[in-house]
């Protein structure tokens, strides 16, 4: 299953010892404020479903690293948008690390992986308008809003960017 590296970043796939470091991201009310934080029971099934996704799409989530120290600091990857065939970008990451363009790296990353081997032909993104920090990484990646609409039972922008329209940086990838 495929891994990646950033300039700062390892992307790599998800296993059960990741548990605890997922706990404390998805239980933190901070973090989870537009996304709902988890229980450890739901922490749990999202972890399985990490994994799960890998094993039954050439695509999912992975756990994001921290090159420099080797801890885990969030996930970034792409994900099936609700009950639709459409391919959505999805990241969360550990407090004391937002604002440091780490989500975006980890972002373009995601999206040449996208098109580059799972050859998608569009990937969408969602946000809480009121999620300024999550707006902004879909718009430094060169997503194009299209509608306000609902997802997940939340009132959301939906942004979609086709691969004809991607614009590959040359930011370091590695593809191991
Ligand atoms: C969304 C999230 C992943 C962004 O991660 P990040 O590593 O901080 O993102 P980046 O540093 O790459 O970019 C963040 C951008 O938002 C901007 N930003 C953040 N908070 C802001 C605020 N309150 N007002 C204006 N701009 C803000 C930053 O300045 C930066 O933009 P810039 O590069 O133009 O200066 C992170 O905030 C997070 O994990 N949030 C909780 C989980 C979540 O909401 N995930 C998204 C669900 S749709």
């Amino acid at each position: 299953m495929p891994e990646i590296e950033t300039l700062r970043l390892r992307l790599r796939h998800f296993t059960l010892d990741d548990f605890d470091d997922l706990l404390r991201i998805y239980t933190d009310t901070e973090i989870m404020k537009y996304l709902s934080p988890r229980t450890a029971e739901q922490t749990q099934n999202s972890l399985c479903n990490h994994i799960r996704q890998w094993q039954e799409h050439n695509l999912g989530m992975w756990a994001v690293v921290d090159k420099a120290t080797g801890k885990m600091i969030g996930r970034c990857g792409l994900g099936f948008l609700a009950d639709t065939p459409e391919v959505e970008l999805g990241y969360v990451f550990d407090k004391s690390y937002w604002n440091m363009g780490l989500a975006t790296e980890a972002a373009q990353a995601t999206l040449k992986y996208g098109f580059w081997e799972a050859k998608l032909e569009q990937i969408v993104a969602i946000a809480h308008p009121e999620n300024i920090a999550s707006v902004r990484v879909i718009e430094k990646v060169g997503m194009k809003y299209q509608k306000h609409t609902r997802y997940y039972s939340h009132d959301v922008v939906y942004y979609t960017l086709p691969r004809a329209e991607w614009q590959p940086n040359d930011s370091l990838y590695v593809l191991h």
